[in-house]
């Protein structure tokens, strides 16, 4: 189809300012060119086996100081060899409770960037820093990101990584060009059971996994029923959770697709090849905003009146090795928490929510017992070495503090990342990828290859921990940045 071919949707619901499309001709530009561009890309170095040069100390800068990055502050302020040295919001408040935290712990006061939406630019531009976590909204992270990375530091970006398919290749150039790991903070890889799944799959439990699922289900209407506190304000800075919402496609790919995409060695031995999504109408959401502008009058949300609101969203990828995935989208519908995690394999199955269940060669679940010989002989090591320490510390029951942990350690000792920026970009082109299929009755497009042939020979995840990376102490909560 020609570019003026397109025709307009006139439902197309991006809010101008985020960093989406504007319409759906710049989708579709988007998408071809991109593609296109990716098809014959030769990359400058690969990035998934990249070995940077150790820093320890670490020195870590913070931009957005939100719910994410201030318990992210708080778990890199217990690690050894961790100096926390900026940080930086648009708002003063967050900024102010992260430097009392770090005083409360008796670390050094950092330098501090708040009170307009560029200084974080600032920030990057500090020559003391080795790595900058983006805790920030969705529609910042792949800006910040590869300004980050071009001003020669490590990235960690809160998920999901991008929401254009060009900032997706952006994050890949920038992370080669300048040999910097852009880590995606896609916890969920390493929570208990997805972690162990993916150890399971290396041992060869289910055989080839022909087939896999993944979803983030989690109903959060009600919350948004509520205008949201200060610093949120109605045009300044919107809550993203509603923002995100006045759009199409999945917009949260990446809890449900990351460990699905890592147990099936997708971007380390087989990559996605195609895929297409289809999504429903949203029955409720845009109702109920309405209902709330009228009932309170606030200009919070009367500002959503009108829009067009994500439904839920279904895809189906196929790859190249002839697997199939399926990545579902929905926290609008009340219905149980799940993320899914289900993996089906020639040999063996095994399936998260509602109750983990794991069985092989039958159709009859794993009782209580062999569940739990199967977890002390899959449980990884990275999980055996930090694991309990992490679940008394917390962060969704654990996983925040072993992504946190693992990712500082590598760094300390400049070992390959377990999610590198190939698995950022790709994870998260679920996202344009998904709106361009529902915006063209669910034709299948093509998921671009961002590592440019070096899926075929790039080594599995591997948490053994049989390469070093132990040493990294966790301090008592006394002792807390006072290194
Ligand atoms: N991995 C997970 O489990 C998980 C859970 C929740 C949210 N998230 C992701 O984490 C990110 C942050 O979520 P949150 O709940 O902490 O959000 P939040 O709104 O609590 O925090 C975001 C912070 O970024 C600041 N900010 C906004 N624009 C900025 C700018 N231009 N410069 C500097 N600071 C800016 C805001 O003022 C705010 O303090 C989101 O992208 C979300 O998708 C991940």
């Amino acid at each position: 189809m020609k570019r003026r071919d397109f025709i307009k949707l006139p439902a197309f619901g991006v809010i101008a300012g985020t960093a989406g499309y504007a319409s759906a001709e710049a989708l579709h530009e988007d998408v071809t060119e991109v593609g296109t561009q990716l098809r014959d890309r030769r990359p400058v170095r690969n990035m998934h086996d990249f070995q940077a040069k150790p820093c320890l100390p670490l020195r870590v800068g913070y931009i957005g100081l939100g719910m994410r990055g201030y318990a992210s502050l708080k778990r890199l302020s217990r690690m050894k060899g961790v100096e926390i040295k900026a940080l930086c919001d648009r708002y003063e408040y967050p900024v102010r409770r992260a430097q009392d935290y770090l005083k409360e712990v008796g670390a050094p006061p950092a330098a501090e960037y708040f009170t307009s939406k560029e200084v974080w630019k600032d920030l990057c531009a500090r020559d003391d820093l080795d790595v900058i976590y983006v805790t920030t909204p969705p529609w910042c992270h792949a800006e910040m990101s590869i300004q980050s990375m071009l001003a020669g530091k490590h990235v960690a970006t809160e998920v999901p990584a991008a929401q254009t398919l060009t900032d997706c290749r952006r994050l890949v150039d920038a992370s080669e060009k300048m040999g910097k790991h852009c880590f995606i903070l896609e916890n969920c890889c390493y929570d208990f059971f997805e972690s162990m799944t993916m150890q399971m799959a290396q041992d060869g439990f289910f055989g080839e996994i022909v087939h896999g699922e993944g979803a983030y289900y989690h109903y959060q209407t009600d919350e948004l029923r509520a205008q949201p506190m200060p610093p949120y304000d109605q045009e300044a800075n919107p809550y993203y959770r509603v923002l995100m919402r006045a759009a199409q496609g999945n917009i949260y790919p990446t809890h449900g697709f990351g460990p699905v995409a890592k147990a099936m060695n997708l971007n380390t031995g087989d990559r996605v090849e195609y895929m297409s999504s289809v999504e429903t109408e949203d029955f409720i959401f845009a109702d109920m905003i309405k209902e709330m502008a009228q009932k309170t009058n606030s200009p919070y949300f009367k500002q959503f009146v009108g829009k067009k609101f994500v439904g839920i969203n279904s895809s189906i990828m196929r790859t190249a090795k002839g697997k199939t995935v399926f990545v579902d989208y929905n926290t609008t519908y009340a219905r149980p928490y799940s993320r899914i995690h289900q993996l089906t394999g020639v040999k063996g199955f095994a399936m998260k929510y509602p109750t983990e269940c794991i069985c092989q060669g039958s159709i009859t679940p794993f009782s209580p017992q062999k569940l739990k010989a199967i977890r002390k002989k899959y449980t990884p090591e990275l999980h055996r070495h930090i694991g309990d320490l992490a679940k008394r510390f917390g962060g969704h029951g654990g996983m925040d503090f072993i992504e946190d942990w693992r990712f500082i350690n590598c760094l300390q000792n400049g070992l390959h990342i377990d999610l590198d920026v190939y698995d950022a970009a790709m994870w998260s082109s679920i996202t344009p990828l998904s709106l361009w299929s529902i915006t063209h009755r669910s034709n299948s497009i093509d998921v671009p290859d961002f590592t440019g042939g070096n899926w075929k020979t790039n080594s599995p995840i591997d948490l053994s921990l049989r390469n070093g990376g132990r040493n990294t102490e966790v301090l008592p909560e006394s002792a807390a940045g006072a290194q």
